[in-house]
């Protein structure tokens, strides 16, 4: 059998499923999220989303990654009684990882190209919403954007577990913190940034619904990667030596500082320059041309900022890519390089649809979706809490969660779960996911 990898340091692991869960989620989604609903209300029920489903989950996932040193899907094999169909789940998560990465590569292809756009400097005065139009309802320049992230993307996972995402982790967290530092510091001392300060913070609690609390549920899950074998693939790179609890606080805590750091370097900007913070999802490559057209040295913060959305995506998009590629290295003996191109080719392939669907292909509507909407749709409300709500199911009941605990607890971790954790692991965590799928899903349909 051929040697696993492991990761060869803990601070490479912490940097790399670190960098897996900071992503678009992050830069964009959740400074918005925050900002319209409810301000530091909304953050609470978020935190506590985190708490109660998202740590859950990602100890379990770490767990049975470390524990099976394996792919979703060997893992599941291997934990599971004998002839019994668990490992459907992992082939979930792979395909959920096909599909993702299809679409995310698309919008991060976006965000590249708008480096070089902003580089040629957004102008004042220049209609910025036709601009983003005309460019995604484009076939041949979105199309290369998105085969030159997925290149990128390929290229990083052939060269391994070590020397391509640890290494590649390694270097770009620690740009994406400094390039956020320099953003704050600009978008807090223009003038009139305290009132989009208090924009993001102010608590309203009278914006809190229940549609809020699923969003944020749903936010927590997305945002820390879960549901489709992301962190387990990674944990099953991680050595017998390193503590799993502590680590996955370790995560949590830096995936929620830079989701907050985005909002302050995003919102006192956007106020000082007199934007609508409330674009929602055109913030980002509508609402910021124009600030950047407008704020002094903005040629350089603009290029600075979709550096720092293509950094936050790529490190995301390595980890979607690594769960199919270990499925195929671990379960199809397929050689690493080999895998990643084929599997890389085949979901730029994927993703061109979504593309096609903002122009020539927009006679296609699936619930009152285009194909973009589709992908996302069966992603974020089937396939991703589908699979972390059977996958709780699994660790909680098949597994069980003595042997959870017992991989997860470390003689010297800080953090040490037990009876608390395995009572909402077991009750709390699959009614929650399982109640709010219904929900959406019925939402959607009706
Ligand atoms: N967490 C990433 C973000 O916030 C998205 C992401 C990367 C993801 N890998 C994932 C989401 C796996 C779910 C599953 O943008």
């Amino acid at each position: 059998m051929k040697q696993r990898e492991n990761w060869t340091s803990n601070l490479g692991f912490v940097l790399a499923a670190a960098g897996s869960a900071i992503g678009l989620g992050n830069i964009w989604r959740f400074p918005f999220m925050v900002g319209t609903n409810g301000g530091a209300a909304f953050f609470l029920v978020y935190a506590v989303a985190i708490l109660i489903i998202g740590f859950p989950v990602l100890v379990a996932e770490m767990s049975i990654g470390r524990s099976t040193q394996r792919n979703p899907v060997g893992a599941f094999k291997e934990l599971a009684p004998d002839n019994t169909p668990w490992f459907i789940v992992g082939g979930m998560g792979v395909l959920a990882g096909f599909l993702i990465l299809s679409y995310y590569s698309v919008v991060a292809g976006w965000s590249m190209s708008y480096i070089f756009k902003a580089l040629s400097g957004f102008e004042a005065g220049t209609d910025f919403a036709a601009m983003f139009s005309q460019h995604t309802t484009g076939i041949a320049i979105p199309i290369f954007w998105h085969a030159a992230f997925m290149a990128i993307t390929i290229s990083i996972i052939r060269l391994g577990v070590v020397d391509g995402i640890q290494k590649a982790t390694k270097i770009l967290m620690p740009v994406l913190l400094g390039i956020l530092v320099i953003l704050i510091v600009r978008s807090v001392t223009l003038e009139g940034a305290m009132e989009g300060l208090s924009f993001y913070l102010k608590p309203d609690f009278s914006k809190i619904t229940v549609q809020t609390i699923t969003d944020a549920l749903g936010q927590a899950f997305f945002t820390l990667s879960l549901g489709m074998g992301a962190m387990l693939t990674y944990g099953s790179y991680l050595s017998k030596d390193e503590n799993i609890t502590d680590n996955a606080i370790y995560v949590i805590v830096f995936n929620t500082a830079i989701a907050i750091m985005a909002g302050f370097s995003i919102f006192p900007a956007v106020f000082a320059l007199d934007y609508s913070p409330s674009a929602g999802a055109g913030l980002t490559f509508i609402t910021l041309p124009g600030v950047f057209a407008n704020m002094p040295f903005g040629t350089i913060f603009g290029v600075l900022f979709f550096i720092l959305l293509t950094i936050a995506a790529l490190t995301s998009a390595i980890s979607l890519l690594e769960v199919v590629v270990a499925y195929f290295v671990d379960e199809k003996d397929m050689e690493r390089k080999k895998a990643s191109t084929i599997m890389g080719i085949i979901i730029f392939i994927v993703g061109i649809p979504t593309i096609l669907g903002f122009s020539s292909w927009s006679g296609f509507s699936f619930l009152g979706m285009d194909i973009f909407g589709t992908y996302d749709w069966v992603a974020n409300n089937i396939l991703l809490p589908g699979g972390g709500l059977l996958l709780s199911i699994f660790a909680g009941y098949v597994w069980g969660s003595d042997k959870l605990n017992e991989e997860a607890n470390d003689s010297n971790s800080l953090v040490k779960i037990g009876t608390k954790y395995n009572f909402v692991l077991k009750y709390i965590v699959p009614i929650v996911i399982g109640f709010i799928m219904i929900l959406n899903i019925v939402k959607s349909v009706g």
